[in-house]
């Protein structure tokens, strides 16, 4: 009778024998990983039959997201986005006690070292759109304000752009680094956000087409909310009422994150903030916890995976 021997490719063996070839040395947390990854993918090829076309289509299809990935675009992340990967991943790394602020998706467009600028200073100088003045405090969770708090801001145009998408990007706009007074508010203007769709020039537009799944993402401001000794927070807020709010492409709303942007028609109001009437007022307080032995989020922008 032949021998099954672990020479022996059969379809029944395969995964035990692609286990079996991993180093008993290997690092124990990448053994974990790989371990379940080969798992995972043996079954899912299994489950669906998968044919040799199909597999090729994946293969060309993650050749072609590779091709579509630069300093400035990552089609590998937007991808995890779309397939809700990322908020997952996000949810099982930043479980936080109520009251603190929920995280949600970095997304692509974060840029490292956007320009420092004052609590009361316009984000959107010389853009189009309603003006919109965005102000609260950065507490802790036991309620102490926390003074020189950073917050990284930043956000698209008001037809639903970011400066990195633009044509004629050179300098980084509508972003910003502030830091909390001592009574820890920040209070900054700009222009309201609109809705508008994560790119779809690439392969997970396809995917998105082929999902039947429209590409929006509800009308937000993303925040990295810092403090020594505090957890920081990856964050948006996003605007009440507005749309997609409940078919978010990638699956980043939550309630909490949920603002007012109460319309004030009032000219002494205005005039104190230094915009024009009527304008539009959110107010938020970041809540950030204590970082259990100095816990810090790394934050990754599309430039740190080329
Ligand atoms: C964003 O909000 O900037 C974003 C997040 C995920 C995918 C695309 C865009
Ligand atoms: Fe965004």
């Amino acid at each position: 009778m032949a021998q099954t021997t672990e020479i022996q490719s059969t379809e029944d063996r395969l995964t035990e024998s692609a286990l079996n070839r991993l180093a008993n040395d290997s690092d124990p947390r990448f053994k974990q990983v790989i371990t379940a990854l080969i798992k995972h993918v043996h079954a899912f090829a299994r489950e669906v039959e998968l044919t040799e076309e199909e597999w090729f289509e994946g293969v060309k299809f993650l050749t072609a997201a590779g091709q579509k990935c630069d300093d400035k675009r990552q089609e590998f992340i937007l991808l995890s986005d779309v397939l809700g990967l990322s908020m997952l991943v996000d949810a099982i790394n930043h479980k936080r006690p109520a009251g603190a602020t929920e995280n949600t998706v970095l997304g692509p467009f974060f840029v490292h070292g956007a320009k420092e600028i004052k609590n009361g200073d316009n984000l959107a100088e010389d853009w189009d759109g309603e003006p919109t003045l965005v102000s609260g405090r950065v507490l802790g969770t036991d309620g102490k304000p926390l003074a020189n708090a950073l917050l990284d801001i930043w956000h698209s145009d008001d037809v639903g752009y970011y400066d990195v998408q633009l044509p004629t990007f050179e300098e980084k706009q509508l972003r910003g680094k502030l830091r909390t007074d001592a009574q820890g508010r920040y209070w900054f203007r700009t222009i309201k956000p609109e809705f508008y769709p994560v790119p779809t020039d690439g392969p997970v537009g396809i995917i998105l087409t082929r999902m039947g799944r429209h590409p929006y993402r509800p009308a937000h401001i993303h925040f990295i909310v810092s403090a020594d000794g505090y957890e920081s927070c990856v964050t948006h807020l996003f605007v009440k009422g507005g749309k997609y709010l409940d078919s978010d492409a990638v699956f980043g709303v939550k309630d909490s994150l949920i603002v007012d942007f109460k319309l004030n028609n009032s000219e002494a109001d205005a005039e104190k903030a230094g915009l024009k009437a009527p304008f539009y007022n959110a107010d938020f307080d970041f809540v950030l916890r204590p970082a259990d032995g100095g816990k810090v989020q790394k934050v990754i922008s599309p430039a740190d995976a080329v």
